[in-house]
């Protein structure tokens, strides 16, 4: 993605897409107060309407985030599960954080919520590649399955990639991608890392959380 970061303007700036071909984005006051990021298509209506998510979508994410699961082979349960109200607090508790969380959301005009993409800030130590201790970690992307490849993932990832680029001092973004998720990644710029992530449980065998 061809990606300008310099504001062509106070609260605009270009953005261009090669698969796409070139959008404006805006920023925008959608009609619950949020400031979300509209393309120039999703005014002509070909491109879904992204806005920040807060606090009362905690109960969406969560939601979004057992499609995740159940998509990723990892049974999320019922309504319910006991994970579920521990998330729900969780994120409701993120997103009263907002310098250091952000979640992009899709509305779908009939069933709401319909998809998502959470990021969420963390310290590194510097290293020579970098000074900055501020890394991203996107996490939690699924659409609902009858609304997939409308390109709502897309706008949700891109818009939360905006933010870390834009409001955060972040210098890297990581993301553990599923294979459904490869090609989408790819298409904005993540690439895999040299070294493995590897992961040791302790609370129950590593196997339980690979
Ligand atoms: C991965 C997922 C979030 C994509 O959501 P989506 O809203 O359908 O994605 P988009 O329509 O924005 O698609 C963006 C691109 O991703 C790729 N893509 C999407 N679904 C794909 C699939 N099933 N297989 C391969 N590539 C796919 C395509 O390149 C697509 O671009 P294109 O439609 O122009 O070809 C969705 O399939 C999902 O929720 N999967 C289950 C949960 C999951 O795996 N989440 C990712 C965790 S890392």
């Amino acid at each position: 993605m061809d990606y300008d970061p310099a504001p062509s303007s106070a609260g605009s700036f270009p953005w261009t897409d090669p698969r796409r071909g070139r959008l404006l984005m805006h920023r925008a006051a959608t009609p619950r107060g949020i400031i979300g990021l509209v393309t120039s298509s999703a005014i002509s209506g070909r491109d879904p309407l992204v806005r920040r998510a807060d606090v009362d979508d905690a109960p969406a994410l969560v939601r979004l985030r057992a499609v995740m699961f159940d998509a990723m082979g990892i049974p999320a349960g019922g309504a319910d599960a006991a994970w579920r109200t521990a998330a729900e607090a969780w994120f409701r508790a993120q997103l009263e954080q907002p310098a250091c969380f952000a979640a992009f959301v899709v509305d779908d005009p009939l069933l709401g919520v319909v998809s998502a993409a959470c990021g969420i800030l963390d310290a590194r130590a510097p290293g020579p590649r970098g000074l900055g201790v501020v890394r991203g970690h996107v996490f939690s992307i699924a659409t609902d399955s009858p609304r997939r490849r409308r390109g709502h993932a897309r706008a949700c990832l891109t818009a939360l990639v905006a933010w870390f680029r834009l409001d955060t001092g972040a210098e890297t973004v990581e993301l553990s991608a599923t294979s459904d998720g490869v090609e989408l990644y790819t298409s904005l710029g993540f690439r895999e890392r040299a070294h493995p992530t590897m992961r040791l449980g302790l609370s129950a065998p590593t196997e339980t959380f690979l």
